[in-house]
């Protein structure tokens, strides 16, 4: 069988970042980039979820919290020195929607986080052709949830307006990230509909949840690998002329009102 073209073009001994490795679109992301040849330093707060991956030599896990300046500035100063230049990052980690949150803490632990990382991580130099992809969510562009008069019974959670504002955010994050970082780095996003990780935890078996999936043009969730692929060309010299988007994987969902 032929070995097929090397269609995203990493560069070889390329290391890739991402955050919230642990579990869902963060592990099926270091996977896919693992996959590829890449060393992939997975960072989470879930030092005992870290531990129990079986991933092979390429992987360093690394306990830390996204939200914690201090830890992450000193996280990546370290990272620098043991695992040499950093071209790829992956802005995947955020709490998710129900938590109970103020706005200002949901817009501090999403696009501020998002930020204080890309900037650690870009503070000490990066190899050329460098990339950052954040993931944001259809939530940002619409809201995180069903009103209250169907919440009752769904198995939903209630929605937040600190995760709306903030998965908004981050696409305005990596907007500014794209036009700021001038030739260092390209940014960009994806925007999820609806993962079957375990953050969704029982919702599709209630009336919210099977609504959404009977109104998606496809029918059905997505798959943390169908967001990984997104994220994954993003980032890679495939996508060299793409900077400042925010990319839609809901499946059409979000199309149909
Ligand atoms: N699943 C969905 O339907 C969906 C939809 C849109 C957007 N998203 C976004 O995708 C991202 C990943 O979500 P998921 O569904 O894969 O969730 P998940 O719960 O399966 O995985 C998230 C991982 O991030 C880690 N994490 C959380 N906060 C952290 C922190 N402060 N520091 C380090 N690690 C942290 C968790 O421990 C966990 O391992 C989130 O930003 C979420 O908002 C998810």
């Amino acid at each position: 069988m032929s070995a097929g073209i090397d269609f995203l073009g990493f560069p070889a001994g390329a290391t890739a970042l991402v955050t919230g490795a642990a579990s869902g679109i963060g592990l099926a992301t270091a996977k896919l980039l693992l996959a590829q040849g890449l060393t992939v330093v997975g960072v989470d707060i879930n030092e005992a979820g870290l531990a129990a991956l079986d991933l092979g030599p390429a992987f360093v896990g690394l306990p830390l919290d996204t939200g914690d300046p201090e830890a992450v500035e000193q996280a990546l100063a370290e990272l620098r020195a043991s695992v040499g230049p950093i071209g790829y990052l992956v802005n995947n980690a955020g709490p998710p929607s129900a938590t109970p949150l103020t706005i200002e803490e949901g817009l501090a632990r999403t696009a501020g986080s998002v930020q204080r990382v890309t900037a650690a991580w870009a503070s000490g130099g990066l190899p050329a052709g460098a990339s950052v992809v954040n993931v944001a969510s259809v939530a940002g562009a619409v809201s995180g949830g069903p009103p209250p008069s169907v919440l009752a019974g769904s198995n939903s959670r209630p929605s937040n307006g600190w995760y709306a504002a903030g998965k908004a955010a981050v696409g305005g994050v990596t907007r500014h990230q794209a036009v700021s970082a001038a030739g260092g780095y390209r940014a960009n996003a994806v925007a999820p509909g609806v993962i079957d990780t375990p953050r969704i935890g029982d919702l599709t078996s209630g009336a919210y949840g099977l609504l959404m999936i009977e109104r998606s043009p496809l029918g059905r969730l997505g798959q943390p690998e169908e967001v990984a692929r997104a994220i994954v060309f993003l980032l890679s010299p495939a996508a060299s002329f793409i900077n400042g988007v925010t990319l839609v994987v809901d499946g059409g969902g979000t199309l149909v009102y």
